[in-house]
């Protein structure tokens, strides 16, 4: 039985030309050759697996070919000449490559000094290529900097890391810096359509894709996940090979998950979050991938496709394609928001499904926008609104403030407001109040509503509408500051109250509470009434003493006659 060369190393690039993505590093790398303007030593920065040392290898056989095929984009190396094959047989004498991570102390850097003083054996330069230098001691990189700084005329150093950071300023100094940029998905994916051609085994280029997003930028990483996918599928590597070991969910599911929240069809999606949740998908994840293609659509809304959007398949282009129609840019946006917000508190939460799920509900039903002049946006009519200068940003010289809730309309009382409502100096009388405005709102804009019920603060007695939300609360705050929120809730403050002409959101940590504040204390007071109602009744009791210990939670249903 023969032995399986994993596919990282039997591809390793052995031409500039192979290289995938690096372009700048690689055009650089062909000029000073070309021009006989090569550097003393050279760094290589970025991730693993991105071509650091494959680039090394690539530049110093090119360095020292002896029939070289030179044309204005290229440089190859004619791999026959005795240097070319002392270094793809990895035994050459005038290419040293040194592992630094092993070799790290002062005494192996004074080796290498001792014997770069000495000519190639053939060719006019010798290359030592450090991998991981980030590892050396002080000592060790305090004699390396002698000898770059009076390097041997023959000698060219070639560093590589992962950890520039670590390397001490008087090296980095000496050095010419490339930094190798991680690879794009699409750069991945034809690369493995190339090696899959090669080695004459079949795929779906949607499988590939997924490959190549998982692998995250590394070109290491994605042609080790394809040893995978051929040892795992029999015969064609299909996307449902694929799904299933990466754990992951596919391109089309996102996207149909996304068609049923712009297409305010929430059902659709919830049961596809249901059964990726049980197939035990990260909801993380999946929610990323969600912000993410969301925001591919609203790049194409916004007519900007060729600024991103590489990092996709066709057919998931086409899937994203399909969804921009649904909503306008600014519900776009508004739902984006409200999917990224939440990815950290899905990865937080222990109950991520009920945070998604309520997300999902919540943006599929929010309405459709209302123009400023208050007319409602046909929803097949998705051209956006000519931009109007957003007012609230510029905050006009500092008025001071009313700071004090508006008188509320609601049946039960709030006894323990910690600080006690005052009768508003200047606020307008008759029947326009804090309240009656998120009335109004919630009309048109239910979503834009929500949001006002977290202000704990709001000032309406000048022509400026003044909004103020607790710290955490900062979210609603810039939801509000957003030109898809901030337009049409001018728009409604002017008609209801007349006397306003703009917003001002701002951040004010206070005890004063939020209309939402209030309701939920309401709602716990009545919980702990409804607690102690139960605890105290006889038959609660009675079950005490017999059984003894504690209550446990007790849960409340609409008609608990204790209430
Ligand atoms: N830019 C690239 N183009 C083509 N193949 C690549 C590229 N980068 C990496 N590879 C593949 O990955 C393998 C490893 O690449 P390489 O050793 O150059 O990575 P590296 O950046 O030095 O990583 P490390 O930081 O782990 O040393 C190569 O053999 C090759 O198959
Ligand atoms: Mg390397
Ligand atoms: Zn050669």
């Amino acid at each position: 039985m023969s032995s399986y060369v994993v596919l990282a190393r039997k591809w390793r690039p052995g031409q500039f030309s192979d290289i995938v993505g690096q372009q700048s590093v690689v055009r650089t790398l062909i000029n000073a050759i070309r021009t006989q303007r090569i550097h003393q030593a050279y760094l290589l920065t970025g991730s693993r697996g991105i071509g650091k040392t494959t680039i090394a290898r690539i530049f110093a056989k090119a360095v020292r070919c002896e029939n070289p095929q030179i044309s204005e984009n290229d440089f190859k190396s004619c791999d026959q000449c005795v240097s070319c094959k002392e270094i793809t047989a990895g035994n050459g004498v005038d290419v040293i490559e040194i592992d630094g991570a092993s070799n790290n102390g002062v005494d192996a850097i004074r080796e290498i000094r001792e014997n770069a003083k000495y000519l190639p054996s053939t060719g006019s330069r010798k290359i030592y290529i450090i991998d991981e230098v980030h590892m050396l001691t002080t000592a060790a990189f305090n004699a390396l900097l002698k000898t770059l700084e009076e390097p041997p005329a023959h000698v060219i150093f070639i560093f590589a890391t992962t950890e520039p950071h670590k390397i001490p300023a008087t090296i980095l100094s000496r050095c010419q810096r490339f930094d190798l940029k991680r690879v794009t998905t699409a750069q991945a994916q034809t690369r493995l359509t190339e090696v899959l051609a090669a080695e004459g085994i079949e795929a779906e280029p949607a499988a590939l894709a997924l490959i190549s997003r998982a692998s995250e930028g590394g070109m290491r990483d994605a042609l080790s996940l394809l040893d995978q996918a051929i040892a795992y599928s029999a015969g064609k590597i299909t996307t449902a090979a694929v799904r299933e070991f990466l754990g992951m969910i596919e391109g089309q599911a996102l996207a149909e998950i996304l068609r049923g929240i712009l297409d305010r069809k929430p059902q659709k999606s919830l049961e596809m979050i249901h059964r990726a949740y049980q197939d035990g998908h990260d909801l993380k994840i999946l929610t990323r991938g969600l912000v993410n293609f969301l925001y591919e659509t609203i790049l194409m809304k916004a007519g900007l496709e060729q600024g991103g959007g590489e990092d996709l398949s066709s057919e998931e282009r086409e899937e994203i394609r399909s969804l921009v129609p649904l909503r306008s840019l600014e519900e776009l946006e508004l739902i984006f928001q409200a999917l990224h917000y939440s990815l950290d508190q899905i990865a937080r939460s222990s109950q991520p499904k009920v945070i998604l799920d309520i997300l999902v509900i919540k943006c599929a039903m929010a309405e459709a926008l209302v123009s400023v002049d208050g007319a409602s946006a046909a929803p097949s009519a998705p051209a956006p609104q000519p931009s109007r200068p957003v007012q609230m940003t510029a905050a006009p010289a500092p008025r001071p403030v009313v700071s004090q809730p508006q008188p509320v309309q609601s049946t039960t009382p709030a006894p323990t407001i910690a600080k006690p409502a005052t009768p508003p100096a200047s606020a307008p009388q008759g029947p326009k109040s804090w309240e009656g405005f998120i009335r109004h709102v919630k009309a048109a804009r239910p979503m834009l509503a929500t949001i006002l019920e977290h202000a704990n603060q709001s000032d309406f007695s000048t022509d400026v509408l003044v909004l103020l939300f607790n710290s955490e609360d900062a979210y609603f705050r810039d939801q509000l500051q957003a030109k898809a929120s901030s337009e049409p809730l001018t728009a409604l403050a002017k008609e209801y109250f007349g006397t306003i002409r703009r917003i001002k959101v701002d951040m004010n940590d206070s005890k004063t509470e939020s209309v939402a504040g209030r309701r939920e204390r309401e709602q716990k007071t009545r919980e702990d009434a409804a607690r102690d109602a139960v605890k105290n009744s006889a038959v609660i009791r009675e079950a005490q003493n017999l059984f003894g210990g504690d209550l446990g939670p007790i849960e409340l249903s609409e008609n608990n006659p204790h209430v």
